[in-house]
């Protein structure tokens, strides 16, 4: 059985969360976009743990891998794993691979991350400044430092000389000394970067034929995908399902569920059209009960009601065939709850969220209003102990997106979890 799990809307979903409940039941859990950009967080039993590139079945001990389709920062993998050392978690080359033919970040891409948002001065776009955009666009402009090139010393030099020649001339621009390329650097987590590397793709097909459940975990939402988002309010990768074929080489079709992760609410980080966003002491409550903090940045994150509209899209986009409804319970003192149902823009009605950018600023949603539950749903793992509001909402919903919610999320918690059918994880 396969599963990939997708965020629906602009990240921070609790993907994280449900890819760890999930693969107590797998065989293999691979990462097949993003970077370090993205933030996991993950609690079980009071213990929190973070992750940005390493898979969130990690924390089970269960064997991950990360796919060509992820653009990977050594320098922070490395951190990574010295964390999560310290939280009790061992990572190895027995419980992680990373595709051979993965594409690096480098310093230099930080910086040029940095140097292209201060070009675009009020247009900014509000990158986590990983790296990630500068490093795709030395990947598809065939530049990039791949994880293979460490074990040549010699080639690798001339690669980094020749990356380092090409983007000099922009980045003299805005600052004095143009810095080190990190070949010693490099050279030296080598052998250790290379103990983790292997043919992917071919381990992942491997792994599909002997009828092994492989849980493919998505970073971002699909409203930052390059393609579909809100270009370009967007991150530099295809974030939506079809990615997992390109991302990682795996290439069976069958058997496969793919998971929305979608929030009872929205939240978004950075800048971008949001037509649900509220600035107000309700937005407000929303971040503060939902913790809307961003796990990479610590930006505040924007927070606004449902928007049924956008989940449509991506339903569409991903070929969804279950959603998860997170983080339920951050909506449990409202008086009234507001769904958005469509848009006007300039007096027209729209079911989808245009491409056309000049469009963005005049969208305004047009809402449903229901009655609150007013109670708490906190840790409830069961659909039938819900409030009767809170079941309405859910229903409400569904009819909406036509689309089943098959698990509904009421806490951080691993346990804080309703599988309403229980079927999901009948493998
Ligand atoms: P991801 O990027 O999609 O994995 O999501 P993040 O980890 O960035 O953000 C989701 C946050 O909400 C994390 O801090 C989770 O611990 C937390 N979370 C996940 N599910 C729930 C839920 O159902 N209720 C509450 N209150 N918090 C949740
Ligand atoms: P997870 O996996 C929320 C946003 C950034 C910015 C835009 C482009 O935790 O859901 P980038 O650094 O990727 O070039 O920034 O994308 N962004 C995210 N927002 N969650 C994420 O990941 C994000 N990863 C990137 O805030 O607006
Ligand atoms: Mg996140």
């Amino acid at each position: 059985m396969f599963y990939t799990i997708v965020g629906t809307q602009w990240g921070d979903e609790g993907k994280g969360k449900i890819v760890d409940w999930l693969s107590s039941k797998a065989d293999l859990i691979v990462r097949y976009q993003g970077g370090n950009n993205a933030g996991h967080t993950i609690k079980v039993d009071n213990k929190v743990y973070k992750l940005n590139l390493l898979p969130s079945g990690i924390i089970n001990n269960k064997k991950c891998a990360i796919g060509n389709g992820v653009v990977l920062d050594p320098w922070a993998l490395i951190n990574e794993i010295e964390n999560l050392k310290k939280q009790g978690i061992n990572v190895t080359n027995k419980n992680l691979f990373i595709a051979d033919n993965i594409c690096l970040i480098l310093p230099i891409h930080k910086l040029l991350d940095e140097i292209n948002e201060n070009l675009r001065g009020q247009k900014e776009l509000g990158t986590t400044k990983k790296g990630i955009g500068p490093a795709y666009e030395d990947k598809v402009g065939r530049r990039a430092i791949r994880i293979c090139d460490l074990k040549n010393p010699k080639y690798l030099k001339q690669k980094l000389d020749n990356l380092s020649k090409f983007h000099s001339e922009k980045i003299s621009k805005y600052i004095d000394k143009i810095p080190q390329n990190y070949y010693q650097e490099l050279l030296s987590m080598a052998e250790y970067l290379d103990s983790f590397s292997v043919p992917l793709w071919k381990m992942i097909n491997e792994f599909g034929e002997n009828n092994k459940t492989i849980v493919f975990e998505g970073a971002q939402g699909s409203m930052l995908d390059i393609d579909f988002g809100t270009y370009p309010y967007v991150t530099s990768s295809n974030t939506i399902s079809g990615q997992i074929y390109s991302g990682t080489g795996f290439s069976k079709k069958n058997n496969h569920k793919i998971l929305g992760i979608t929030k009872a609410y929205t939240t978004r980080v950075g800048s971008g059209p949001f037509p649900t966003e509220l600035i107000d002491n309700i937005g407000e409550h929303l971040g503060e009960k939902g913790q809307e903090y961003g796990t990479v940045t610590k930006r505040k994150r924007r927070c606004g009601w449902f928007d049924s509209v956008l989940l449509k899209q991506s339903i569409n986009l991903n070929g969804i065939t279950d959603i998860v409804l997170t983080k339920l319970d951050v909506l449990d003192e409202l008086k009234e709850i507001k769904i958005c149902v469509g848009y006007f823009i300039d007096e027209k009605k729209y079911d989808y969220l245009p491409s056309e950018e000049f469009l963005f600023d005049k969208i305004k949603p047009i809402y449903k209003t229901i009655d609150g539950w007013q109670s708490s749903t906190a840790g409830i793992n069961k659909i039938n102990d819900l409030p009767i509001n809170a079941k309405k909402y859910i229903k409400i919903i569904e009819e909406l997106i036509e689309t089943n919610i098959s698990i509904v999320s009421t806490g951080p918690d691993r346990k804080e979890t309703i599988d309403i059918n229980g079927t999901l994880l009948n493998i």
